[in-house]
């Protein structure tokens, strides 16, 4: 089953192209944004909505929370993010004109479950599931469903159903954007061309897959390491983190690299390697600050740069030339770098790459 594979997490990562076309097939050819995506109930509890709550846990929350910047910025739907287990117990105060958004690859995650459970019972019924397997008791929940097409994922490392729920996300943020009159015809074209190519985009990340290799086997005897990325990329910093420590039992933190100074810069030494994601986006110049003071402390320097960052190869600082920068999809490219580093780390250090020691896939119990 595993073909040219060693492990399920690398037959999932290079599974991603064909997952992100099975998941994005309905704007294929001529499809078009619109709120029938989510299904034919979708304009009605879409309409009137003025906020977005997102609910998860671990790589499904980091896909909210990229989700966050992109509700903000194109569709400028207030969004919030929140854990689900954290969400659950807590007094909040409810709006009925809040979509509630929960994601979840196995859809049976307990917390998960129990938020948007208890969202409802709040009275907010506009619900709205992102979900990697189809008759789910989350799914079975939520008044609105999109269904992933990754397939079935054995890892426990998520890795396919990550960027497929960013799709979907990119998805619903256009359909939000569409609704609210916020979406002019010529960006919806340029913005179904940039979604219709990105299985093609993600494949030339993949070809990065020796020299991240090579990375991997330089860093894997280190005990921690910092991830670091700003805007739309601090949640697949995020991600990076939880896939090294997952996997590579490496102790791995991530920060928004604006927040260096206000702390984690103390941890900063040769033994701490630093990854940075390094977007040729508006904040490449405010990182390109942040990643000297790392290497004014002697911190070494592993950024993932795209074409056209202008951040040069010297002592301590190593770059992976990535491809263009891909614009609002560009995290979707830059997780399957650190996917790849992780998965690695963890063949170099030996360990069990897709039962890591004391983690379930679904977490059914909280
Ligand atoms: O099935 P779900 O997406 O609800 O699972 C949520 C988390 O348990 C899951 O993403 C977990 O963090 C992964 N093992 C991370 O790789």
């Amino acid at each position: 089953e595993l073909g040219q594979y060693r492990h399920y997490m690398q037959k999932e990562i290079f599974e991603q192209p064909q997952a992100l076309a099975s998941t994005l097939e309905l704007i294929a050819g001529g499809g078009s944004i619109s709120p029938q995506l989510f299904g034919s109930q979708a304009a009605d509890v879409f309409g009137g909505v003025r906020r977005v709550l997102v609910l998860a846990c671990g790589t499904s929350y980091h896909a909210g929370l990229v989700a966050r910047y992109w509700l903000e910025s194109v569709a400028k739907v207030p969004c919030t993010v929140e854990i689900a287990s954290e969400y659950r117990y807590r007094d909040s105060v409810p709006d009925p004109d809040t979509l509630v958004v929960v994601i979840s690859q196995s859809g049976e995650t307990a917390d998960t479950l129990a938020a948007l459970k208890h969202a409802k019972s709040l009275g907010m019924t506009r619900t709205l599931a992102i979900c990697n397997v189809p008759e789910s008791a989350i799914v079975r929940e939520a008044a609105l469903r999109f269904i992933t097409r990754a397939g079935p994922e054995i890892g426990v490392a998520s890795t396919k159903a990550f960027t497929t729920q960013l799709a979907a996300l990119a998805l619903l943020t256009l359909a939000l954007a569409k609704l609210a009159g916020r979406l002019p015809e010529a960006e919806e074209g340029r913005y179904l061309i940039a979604l219709r190519h990105l299985p093609v985009a993600v494949q030339k990340v993949l070809e990065l897959e020796p020299q991240i290799e090579a990375w991997a086997q330089r860093f894997a005897a280190k005990h921690h390491a910092l991830f670091l990325g700003r805007g739309r990329h601090w949640p697949i910093a995020m991600e990076g983190a939880l896939k090294l420590k997952e996997i590579s039992y490496i102790h791995a933190e991530a920060y928004a690299a604006g927040e260096l100074k206000h702390g984690p810069l103390a941890l900063v030494d040769r033994d701490m390697p630093v990854i940075a994601i390094a977007p040729a986006d508006e904040l490449l110049e405010k990182l390109k600050s942040n990643l000297q003071e790392v290497r004014a402390r002697g911190g070494e320097l592993y950024v993932f740069a795209d074409a056209g960052s202008e951040i040069a190869e010297s002592e301590g600082v190593h770059i992976l030339p990535m491809p263009e920068h891909y614009g609002m999809l560009s995290p979707v490219l830059h997780v399957v770098s650190l996917q790849l580093l992780s998965y690695h780390a963890a063949l170099v250090k030996g360990t069990d790459v897709d039962k890591p020691r004391n983690l379930a896939k679904s977490v059914t119990v909280e």
